[in-house]
């Protein structure tokens, strides 16, 4: 199910709206919510920092993973130029007139290109965001978007991809060490444990700012599909986790440090030690906010199932094995079913 109001017709031009449209409101309450979102916050608890350098980051990521199935990283060898850098080229893309991004919408039933959340399908209302998803090379569409300097965009997008890239596979090992796991106990991660077959996808997210945001929704509540998400955020805040026995917990960013959330492929991957984290964002009234999320997962023809390591007569594997296209159809399936859509994989 496209969504309409993107894809057929007039692009919503946020800037241009100065009241929250009906098919925007979330909550359909006129006044603001009795607690808003950030008052709902316990404030000492806050998303724990891994150093990648501290030797003891393969257990303070297990704390992290087992408590918030999300963390900061810091020391984790991107340059901050490199930030700075896909940063404004989805500030430069998200600011460009509505019709002239609509060059680059993304087809109907197809991944990569401009358009809503791209699980707007799935809920009743809109989101008040627009997206960027780039699935293999973006030269097509940055072609449409900057005919004289689309070489420099795909440029810096390349050039972020590979050092995400090299980051998750990092990530990966460590994350393996925390399970007890090494890297020679997963077949796909290769011969020298650089997850070199890996897939990922790019997605530059904007939130604009929104004349009523306590009726509105930036991003509806969700898992990621991946194995893990690094995620980039500027430095407005809007992110919140789901934190068993405490609620929703605003990911405050935090300068040159990365967030990381664990997938439903890693919930998997662990037969449950590692729950996949449930996040959304927020909007506020007066600040754009920018991300970029990089999804990663497994190489496409590999099936994620239990680890043998954690599975045994007191732990049996509760997952079935599914690779990442699989798992995506299933989870599309029955969205709305689910209430933690990896069960669909029990
Ligand atoms: C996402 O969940 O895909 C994006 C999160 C964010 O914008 O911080
Ligand atoms: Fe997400």
């Amino acid at each position: 199910r496209s969504h309409p109001v993107f894809l057929h017709h007039k692009h919503p031009d946020f800037t241009s709206l100065h009241e929250l449209p009906d098919s925007y409101a979330w909550n359909t309450t006129s006044s603001p919510s009795p607690q808003p979102p950030s008052q709902r916050l316990q404030h000492d608890d806050v998303v724990p920092v891994v150093d990648l350098l501290d030797p003891n980051a393969p257990s303070s990521i297990a704390h992290a993973c087992k408590s918030w199935g999300a963390f900061h990283v810091i020391n984790h060898g991107i340059p901050n130029s490199l930030l700075r850098d896909i940063e404004s080229a989805g500030s430069a893309l998200f600011s460009l007139p509505p019709s002239h991004k609509l060059r680059a919408a993304r087809p109907p039933d197809g991944v990569s290109g401009y358009g809503l959340a791209r699980i707007s399908s799935f809920f009743p209302k809109l989101m008040w965001s627009e997206g960027f998803t780039i699935l293999g090379s973006p030269l097509h569409h940055f072609r449409q978007l900057w005919p004289h300097d689309y070489i420099t965009y795909c440029d810096i997008v390349e050039r972020y991809e590979a050092a995400m890239k090299k980051l998750a596979g990092k990530l990966m090992r460590l994350l393996l060490a925390s399970l007890g796991i090494s890297q020679a106990d997963l077949q796909w991660a290769g011969p020298r444990g650089d997850f070199h077959g890996a897939s990922a996808a790019l997605q530059l997210n904007s939130y604009p700012a929104c004349p009523d945001p306590d009726r509105a929704m930036g991003l509806a509540a969700h898992t990621d599909s991946t194995l893990l998400t690094i995620l980039h955020q500027n430095n407005i805040s809007g992110l919140q986790v789901l934190k068993e026995g405490t609620g929703w917990v605003t990911v405050e960013p935090l300068p040159g440090a990365l967030v990381v959330n664990m997938g439903d492929l890693l919930h998997i991957l662990s037969n449950g030690s590692y729950p996949s984290v449930l996040h959304r964002v927020m909007v506020n009234r007066t600040r754009q906010r920018f991300s970029v999320a990089y999804l990663y997962g497994p190489p496409g023809n590999v099936k994620i199932s239990p680890h043998p390591k954690l599975v045994g007569p007191s732990r049996p594997a509760l997952y079935r094995p599914v690779t990442w296209n699989e798992y995506l159809g299933t989870k599309a399936k029955h969205f709305n079913e689910a209430l933690s859509w990896v069960q669909l994989c029990a």
